[in-house]
C-alpha cells in the first residue's frame, strides 16, 4: 500500500487531514487555518473530492443510498481519482507555487482505502494514478473507534438518519492505519479532546512552516 507520490518542490506546503466521517477533520482543521493565519501565514483550504464529483449521480447514489448497485463501484473510483489528478496538478500545485500552505479535507489516500475498502484489491491503476499525485509534507490520519465516529455523524441534526455503510466503516478505519503507517502518515487519535489533538497536530505543522 506504499504510494509512490511527486514531491512538493515549491515554496508552499501541503497538509491533508483524511479519516473517517466524524472523526475531526473538519473541526480540526478550522482551528489550524485559524492557527495559521494568525500566524502570518497563506492559507488555502480546500477539499477532495471536489463538488463536481460530489454532485454527481453516481457519487451521491453511493453515499446516500445502500442500493447502489446499477452502478460499478470502480467507475466512480475512477472519476474520483480523476478529479484529484485535476485538483492536485491544476489547483493546489498552483497555490504551493505561490507560497500558500494548502489544507485540504480528505485526499488521494482517501481515494485508495475505499477502493480496498470495496474489495478492489487487484487495481494496480491506483498506483498509477498516485505518481501523478504530490506527496503531503504533512499528512493526518484522525483516528476514532468506528463506534464514536457514527455517534458524532448522528449528532449533526441533518444526518441523524442517513445512510451509513458501517461494516465499510471498519474496514477504512482499518485501512487509515496502514496506509498511514506505509506512507509516512500522521495518525492522530481524537478520542483525546479537542485540545489536545490540536496540540499534536501544531507540533507536526511547525516542523514544516517553521523549518
Ligand atoms: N479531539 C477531537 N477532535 C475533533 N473533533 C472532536 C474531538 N473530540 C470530539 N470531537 C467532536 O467530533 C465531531 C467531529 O465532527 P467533524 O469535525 O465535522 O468531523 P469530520 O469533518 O471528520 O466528519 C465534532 O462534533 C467535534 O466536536
Ligand atoms: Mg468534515
Amino acid at each position: 500500500m506504499k504510494l509512490e507520490m511527486l514531491k512538493n518542490e515549491f515554496e508552499g506546503k501541503l497538509i491533508t487531514f483524511c479519516g473517517l466521517d466524524g472523526c475531526g477533520k473538519t473541526t480540526q482543521i478550522k482551528r489550524l487555518v485559524k492557527w495559521l493565519e494568525d500566524n502570518g501565514h497563506k492559507v488555502y483550504l480546500t477539499k477532495q473530492p471536489t463538488d463536481f464529483v460530489r454532485e454527481s449521480e453516481i457519487f451521491r447514489t453511493y453515499m446516500d443510498s445502500p442500493d447502489h448497485d446499477d452502478y460499478d463501484y470502480r467507475a466512480l473510483s475512477l472519476l474520483c481519482a480523476s478529479d484529484r489528478v485535476q485538483h492536485s496538478n491544476r489547483v493546489i500545485s498552483q497555490k504551493l507555487k505561490e507560497g500558500y500552505i494548502v489544507i485540504s479535507d480528505r485526499y488521494f489516500y482517501s481515494c485508495l482505502a475505499n477502493l480496498i475498502a470495496r474489495g478492489f484489491k487487484e487495481d494496480m491503476w491506483i498506483y498509477e494514478i498516485a505518481k501523478s499525485i504530490r506527496k503531503p509534507d504533512v499528512a493526518f490520519f484522525l483516528n476514532v473507534p468506528v463506534e464514536d465516529a457514527i455517534a458524532r455523524v448522528r449528532e449533526r441534526p441533518e444526518e441523524r438518519n442517513r445512510y451509513i455503510d458501517i461494516p465499510l466503516q471498519k474496514k477504512l478505519h482499518d485501512l487509515y492505519v496502514n496506509i498511514a503507517r506505509e506512507n509516512g502518515g500522521v495518525v492522530v487519535s481524537t478520542v483525546l479532546s479537542e485540545d489536545t489533538c490540536f496540540e499534536r497536530i501544531l507540533l507536526e505543522v511547525k516542523k514544516v512552516v517553521e523549518a
